[in-house]
């Protein structure tokens, strides 16, 4: 398949999980991908891994100016943006009392600010060029409702749902679609830092939450980034044009909206 083929993308936090599933597909599709990551040693491995249609980029999306570096790199490199994917983000856990000012600054810096700055800076790219663009913003089923002991990063996650409908409004006079999908819960590293962070706060045994989490998903069983790629290739597609300010769940089932 190649739709996406003469394509340059630029995906953020790509050197694991999600967002390299994304780079792994958008390849497969006829794109050249960049793999911007703030761990550049992991982004440089994936994208040798995945070949020469891709390739590592220094990015830390809570510095403005590596933002601007970082678009400046693919257009130095592809000769344009096409398409963005916001995925790199940060999570925390903590009962609402113990909440740190340290880890609220941190993860809105990169998981809202980061999106907002980044995106802003594609669109620039994206109206220089004078061809419009995809946009793609990592949400979550954690931005549909609250938890527990979630508070900072499903607010966070809100947030890039409620970012996703005003830039989508203000971008598409320049033919620029932003949509956003929400996963539920995706099987890889993150998880094993949930899982971890869940065991000390509820007093569960190693891999226990997640046994819970997964028994409690409509389809079964956690995503694998493969489950996500399907809609990832159509909102950066010219089939979907017509699509502008929408989260979709890609969650098993997990939330209906
Ligand atoms: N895994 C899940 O269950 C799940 C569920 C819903 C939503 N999501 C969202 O999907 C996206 C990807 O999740 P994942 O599970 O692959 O995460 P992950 O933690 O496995 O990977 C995140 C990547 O982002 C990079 N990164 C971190 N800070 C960065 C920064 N400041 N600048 C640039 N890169 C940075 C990391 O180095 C890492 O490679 C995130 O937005 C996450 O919130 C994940």
């Amino acid at each position: 398949m190649t739709r996406l083929s003469g394509k340059s993308a630029l995906i953020t936090g790509a050197a694991r999980g999600i967002g390299r599933g994304f780079a792994e597909a958008y390849v497969r599709e006829g794109a050249t991908v960049a793999i911007a990551d703030i761990n550049l040693d992991a982004a440089k491995a994936a994208a040798s891994e995945i070949g020469s249609a891709a390739y590592a980029v220094q990015l830390d999306v809570s510095d403005q100016s590596s933002i601007d570096a970082a678009i400046a790199a693919v257009v130095a490199r592809a000769g344009k943006l096409d398409i963005l994917i916001n995925n790199a983000a940060l999570f925390d856990a903590a009962e609402t009392v113990d909440i740190t000012r340290a880890s609220y600054d941190k993860l809105y810096a990169v998981n809202v600010a980061g999106t907002l700055f980044t995106m802003q800076a594609a669109a620039k790219q994206m109206i220089a060029q004078g061809h419009g663009g995809k946009i793609i913003n990592m949400a979550s089923q954690a931005g549909r409702r609250g938890e527990s002991l979630v508070l900072v990063y499903c607010s966070t996650k809100a947030a890039v749902i409620s970012m996703t409908q005003s830039a989508g409004l203000n971008l598409i006079k320049h033919g620029i679609n932003v949509n956003a999908i929400a996963p539920g819960v995706v099987d890889g590293d993150h998880w094993v830092h949930v899982d971890a962070m869940f065991a000390k706060l509820e007093g569960k045994a190693p891999g226990q939450k997640k046994a819970e989490v997964a028994a409690g998903v409509p389809a079964g069983r956690f995503a694998t980034p493969n489950d996500l790629t399907g809609m990832a290739i159509f909102l950066a597609s010219p089939e979907s044009d017509y699509i502008l300010s929408q989260t979709y769940n890609v969650d098993g089932g997990q939330w209906m909206s």
